[in-house]
């Protein structure tokens, strides 16, 4: 038989360079066990239209049965000459069953079928990345838990802003993680439209019916309305591909903050051994690796997205070989993103917190706005306060002395009737406990928003 899927009109071979330029085998063999689930689905569709005999798709089973079970098991033997994952696996079907092989493809082109082998692999690979984003979720929950009232500083330009709990931060990136999880069942919503059936572009000629390849392949919900739109559109890679890179840039932000709190001049945090590496020169250092690494593998994930969107912006309908572009810049994020929410997820979770550090950090200073407020509980104008409270912070920068050991007549200096009730706004834990609107930081409402997020995610709750 000849090897090449469309052999019979060419008189020459392809050269070899062309050959390794085109081929893509080596890259779309993980689409491997969606394109038999495909054509599974394909080959029913063919029997109950009466395109095959009910004898030819009982022996199209057990072979393509056969072909699954040595992509699984790692036996399956390439061939020179395997264009693709589709060519080798209708290469190796008629090796092993013959004749029936040659009917597989009736009313179906390529064009469909790697659109919707594609497809399935990307819902997967969606599922896969919202577990480990629950993992991730997880993980700073735990913490968040232990730490609903451990006082740090809140930043604002990274310059010290006011006192929040680290709870509170913790859960800002649950928020994110979330918001990452949604768009990626969002993305899904999208991806669950069948191509299978369009044909090369103008649909099938043969009476396959569509509808009927839903209820096979029960990850799609709906059949592609038009043909050419079903082989040529690729917007559920570059919704995905979006999906993981936003999630790469809050990677990379929890890693840039932690990467900070856990340099010495900071100490909030440390790493476990287990997740940083040292200096090979430098005998002392203990290096955030798995942090650094975050924030840098969410370049190659904008970079993806960025990929395939360049792929797609000229292409003239239909189906274009640029279209092969489309899987390995998803394969690459779907695997960093992978694999680095796993590591972010053990990195938070045994990395140890210093509540002592983070309390060293807070000055007088973050509650200069607490200051202003307990003003304005006094009937001064808010932006009146702000400049009173300004006054005192300038007086005690002056005098070199934190607020609290301004003396009282400097304060009576701004405002007449204070007295020595002022000096109790100096208290960080009353600052924090008093931001209790929703949303806030006090350990109130962090603790309601832990047992919040511990219904939404499960798990078991920290001790
Ligand atoms: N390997 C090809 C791809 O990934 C499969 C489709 C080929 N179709 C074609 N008309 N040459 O896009």
């Amino acid at each position: 038989m000849e090897h090449r899927l469309w052999g019979g009109r060419f008189a020459a071979p392809t050269a070899e360079m062309m050959r390794r330029f085109n081929d893509s085998f080596r890259f779309d063999v993980r689409l491997a066990e969606a394109d038999i689930a495909g054509s599974l689905a394909w080959a029913a569709a063919l029997r109950e239209t009466g395109l095959i005999t009910e004898a030819e798709h009982e022996r199209l089973v057990q072979g393509l049965t056969v072909v699954r079970r040595e992509f699984e098991s790692g036996r399956f033997e390439p061939r020179e000459g395997d264009e693709d994952v589709h060519t080798a696996v209708e290469r190796r079907l008629y090796e092993l069953i013959g004749e029936p092989a040659l009917k597989l493809h009736t009313g179906r082109s390529r064009n469909d079928q790697v659109a919707t082998a594609f497809r399935l692999f990307a819902i997967a690979a969606a599922q896969r990345v919202q577990r480990g984003l629950r993992g991730l979720q997880l993980a700073l929950l735990e913490q968040a838990e232990r730490h609903t009232a451990t006082l740090m500083p809140g930043y604002t330009h990274l310059q010290r802003a006011q006192p929040i709990t680290f709870g509170h931060w913790c859960l800002a990136y649950v928020e994110m993680f979330e918001r990452d999880r949604q768009r990626a069942d969002d993305a899904t919503i999208r991806a669950r439209t069948l191509p299978l059936g369009a044909g090369a572009l103008a649909g099938n000629s043969l009476g396959v019916e569509r509808e009927r390849l839903t209820e096979d392949l029960d990850e799609f919900d709906a059949v592609a309305a038009n043909s050419l739109d079903a082989v040529s559109d690729r917007d559920f890679v570059a919704e995905l591909l979006f999906v993981f890179a936003l999630t790469g840039v809050h990677l990379s932000r929890m890693a840039e903050d932690l990467i900070i709190y856990s340099s010495a001049e900071f100490g909030f945090v440390e790493l476990d051994d287990a997740y940083s590496t040292g200096s090979s020169l430098m005998p002392q250092k203990k290096n955030p690796d798995s942090m650094e690494l975050l924030r840098g593998k969410s370049g190659r994930l904008l970079g993806n997205l960025v990929t395939l969107l360049t792929v797609l912006k000229g292409l003239p309908l239909t189906y274009n070989k640029d279209l092969q572009e489309d899987k390995e810049p998803f394969f690459d994020s779907f695997d960093t993103l992978d694999l680095a929410l796993q590591v972010a997820a053990a990195a938070v979770a045994t990395m140890a917190v210093r509540p002592e550090r983070m309390a060293a950090a807070l000055d007088d200073a973050m509650l200069a706005t607490d200051l202003a407020d307990e003003l304005v509980r006094r009937g001064v104008p808010f932006r009146e306060a702000h400049g009173k409270v300004g006054r005192l912070v300038r007086r005690a920068l002056e005098l070199g002395v934190p607020l609290r050991e301004l003396p009282l007549a400097e304060y009576q200096a701004v405002q007449p009737d204070l007295d020595t009730e002022i000096y109790a706004v100096f208290d960080f834990a009353r600052s924090v406990a008093r931001k209790a609107s929703l949303g806030g930081t006090a350990p109130e409402r962090v603790r309601e928003q832990c047992m919040r997020w511990r219904a939404t995610l499960g798990g078991a709750g920290a001790a």
